[in-house]
């Protein structure tokens, strides 16, 4: 495995390549890092699984390099789904649509949809673009973490984590930190309303803006899932524990303006949402990195992005 951090023209040429040959190639978005195959290549997708080491049933995230790829991979698109990709992509949004024929069962775990986006990280749009000049159709690519683990938002998670599943022509592509931080957006978009099945950058007022509805629908992801439990999803070793007050060395994270408790190791103290997001998972590795045993965090108030912060809070607390 190699880590690049100078992303020149060459290099996402050579890892373009490297995905066309069959290895995997772990690059920067905007939400967080993923795991890249070909998507059409079964075996390369079967190396996904095994690196991170997650259950074969859960579909991956299809990612293209714009919304004029959108009907190679899905069929029967709703008039709103259109809508929505011609608003938020490229950006932190993903679309579970009616797969096409080149959507195998290795690809959406069987199902008959496909989840699909068009990230707005430029090496990751480089990436894809280059991948479809040499005749690809798009990179699978889910959080690029072990099954369970909290998604990376720095190259160095990448490596940490998977370098000792990763073979030697791998490549990881080293794009600095994410900006947005937090997984995108899931919407599901096979039936006459759209759903939002994971919370993200993109917002619920956002798309009720944009499709000039009133209250879109949330339903939990992890009710579409086909096996298993999503119990210790987004977890970090530590214990998570929300709004409840930290003892002597627990690890603890709040918004800048909430003062530190006596005796608490402050792995984050973010001055906005945005960078609350940002920050998040990075101070829950933090908080893993100096061995704590709990970490106590304050979540953050209100609608838009700090909805989705909640939400990967509470997932990580709920192990
Ligand atoms: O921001 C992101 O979405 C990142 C970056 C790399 O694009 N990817 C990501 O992938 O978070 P992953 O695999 O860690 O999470 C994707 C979620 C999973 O919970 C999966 O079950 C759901 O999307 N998903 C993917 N395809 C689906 C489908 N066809 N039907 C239902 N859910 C799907
Ligand atoms: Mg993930």
């Amino acid at each position: 495995m190699e880590i690049i951090s100078n992303c020149t023209q060459d290099v996402i040429e050579k890892a373009a390549k490297a995905l066309t040959e069959g290895h995997l190639v772990a690059f920067p978005t905007e939400t967080v890092y993923g795991l890249g195959a070909d998507a059409t290549n079964e075996m390369a997708v079967s190396r996904i699984y095994s690196v991170k080491g997650r259950p074969s049933d859960h579909p991956l995230i299809v990612h293209i390099s714009s919304i004029n790829h959108l009907e190679k991979w899905a069929i029967d698109i709703q008039e709103y789904a259109i809508k929505l990709a011609k608003d938020f992509w490229p950006g932190p949004m993903t679309l579970i649509l009616k797969r096409s024929q080149l959507a195998k069962d290795y690809i959406t775990g069987g199902q008959s949809r496909v989840g699909l986006r068009v990230p707005a990280q430029p090496i990751a749009l480089a990436l894809l673009a280059n991948f479809e000049k040499n005749g690809g159709f798009g990179i699978a690519a889910p959080s690029a973490n072990r099954f369970g683990a909290v998604s990376p938002t720095r190259a160095s998670d990448v490596s940490e984590e998977l370098q000792t599943y990763l073979n030697k022509k791998d490549l990881i592509l080293d794009g600095g930190p994410c900006l947005v931080g937090l997984e995108s957006t899931i919407i599901n978009c096979v039936d006459s309303l759209p759903v939002i099945l994971r919370p993200g950058a993109v917002t619920k007022e956002m798309i009720n803006s944009s499709l000039q509805i009133d209250g879109i629908e949330s339903n939990d992801e992890s009710d579409f899932k086909v096996s298993g439990s999503m119990e210790s999803h987004y977890s970090p070793k530590a214990k998570v524990f929300v709004d409840l007050p930290p003892g002597p060395g627990d690890g603890f994270i709040a918004i800048k303006s909430i003062p530190t408790p006596i005796g608490t190791i402050r792995l984050a103290s973010p001055k906005s949402i945005e960078q609350f997001a940002t920050d998040f998972y990075a101070a829950l590795r933090l908080g893993d990195k100096k061995g704590l045993e709990r970490i106590y965090v304050i979540q953050p108030e209100g609608s838009g992005l700090a909805e989705a912060i909640r939400d990967r809070l509470n997932k990580a607390a709920s192990r």
